[in-house]
């Protein structure tokens, strides 16, 4: 049998030797079991230092005790070093790229009538006027009498009308407004000259749709009013609004027409952007398509609003931005835009 001191100085060296050479968690608790468990190695010889004499005992004693701390610092820092190369492991197994682009989100759009309903009063707003608004539900006054259009007078056929709550309970008649005209008068009201104004809005008609009339649809009204504002001025805007809006190279036209608020009134057409003014069934075989009315606005109305109608003349226009939108885009029936088919709304 080998001396216990014999046995103490052939185990570190090993011991040392076997430790470095555990590479996992296995190895390195069968290493431990080994050398430092209760029926290891040195816990063994330990166990035989009881049978020597008092003096050898204390000097292998010290002696071992320095060989199991020695052993058991070493065992917690290999332990160390392989926790740390696991922890790298499993980061590296995780380690993402984060430069790499995400999945592409779905994202949303103005509405192709936002968007052109935007340019049009942008046009507008380079040119000086300023942007209002009113409300969509109407008092009969605002949209018909103060617009000289009585309550039996045959021009209230042009605007086939959504009436609210009429003549129920004696109240003043209201209804939703039938174009956004009601504004000019709702602005002189409480604005003295000079007034260069654009006041977008919905209106509301009742009517049967087609691919150019919708029963819903946004106008933009304008309105000047200065001293000594011409016919000259209104064609002026107008034409350089369809400049702005389609380019040089559309053709506009400027017809008589009849509004019972302007004197005199007239229309502005674009020539149809299908049929290129041959006539198709989205211009009712004329060639062109009506995108505003407009006039000089009516001496009367001046007056009523209290400005000095000798002094002051206005313009005043209103144009619907489903007719602006759909020549822009060359689609072929309003009716597309309130459809709400994204197959449609996603081409803008
Ligand atoms: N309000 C008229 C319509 O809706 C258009 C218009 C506005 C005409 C201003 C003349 C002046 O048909």
């Amino acid at each position: 049998m080998t001396s216990v001191s014999d046995s103490i100085s052939e185990i570190e060296a090993p011991a040392l030797k076997e430790l470095d050479a555990a590479s996992d968690a296995d190895q390195l608790e069968a290493w431990r079991l080994s050398y430092l468990g209760r029926k290891g190695r040195l816990t063994h010889v330990l166990r035989r230092l009881a049978e020597l004499p008092l003096d050898e005992r204390r000097n292998l004693g010290a002696e071992a005790n320095r060989v199991k701390l020695r052993l058991e610092a070493a065992y917690d820092q290999h332990r160390g070093r392989l926790e740390q190369a696991r922890l790298a492991q499993v980061i590296e197994g995780a380690r993402q790229d984060v430069t790499l682009p995400g999945p592409p989100l779905p994202h949303g759009r103005l509405h192709p009538i936002s968007q052109t309903l935007s340019d049009v009063l942008r046009a507008f707003e380079n040119m000086g006027f300023q942007v209002a608004e009113g409300p969509e539900i109407e008092w009969d006054y605002y949209n018909f009498e103060a617009l000289r259009i009585p309550a039996d007078h045959p021009a209230r056929d042009m605007w086939d009308t959504l009436w609210i709550d009429y003549e129920r309970d004696g109240r003043r008649p209201m209804l939703l407004r039938t174009h956004t005209s009601p504004n000019q008068i709702r602005i002189m009201e409480h604005t003295q000259p000079p007034i260069r104004v654009v006041v977008p809005g919905k209106c509301y008609r009742f009517e049967a749709t087609d691919p150019t009339h919708e029963w819903m649809m946004t106008q933009v009204e304008g309105l000047a009013v200065d001293d000594g504002i011409s016919m000259a001025d209104l064609k002026g805007t107008l034409a350089e609004f369809a400049r702005r809006i389609f380019g040089e190279d559309r053709k506009v036209a400027f017809r008589c027409d009849y509004f019972p608020f302007v004197e005199p009134g007239m229309e502005l057409r674009i020539d149809c952007f299908i049929c290129r003014g041959e006539g198709c069934r989205t211009c009712g075989r004329t060639g062109w398509i009506e995108i505003l009315g407009a006039g000089m606005v009516h001496p009367e109305i001046i007056a009523n609003a209290g400005y000095d109608p000798d002094r002051y003349t206005g313009f005043a226009f209103g144009l619907g931005i489903e007719r602006i939108a759909l020549l822009r885009h060359g689609v072929d029936d309003i009716r597309h835009f309130y459809a709400n088919d994204l197959r449609f709304l996603q081409q803008f």
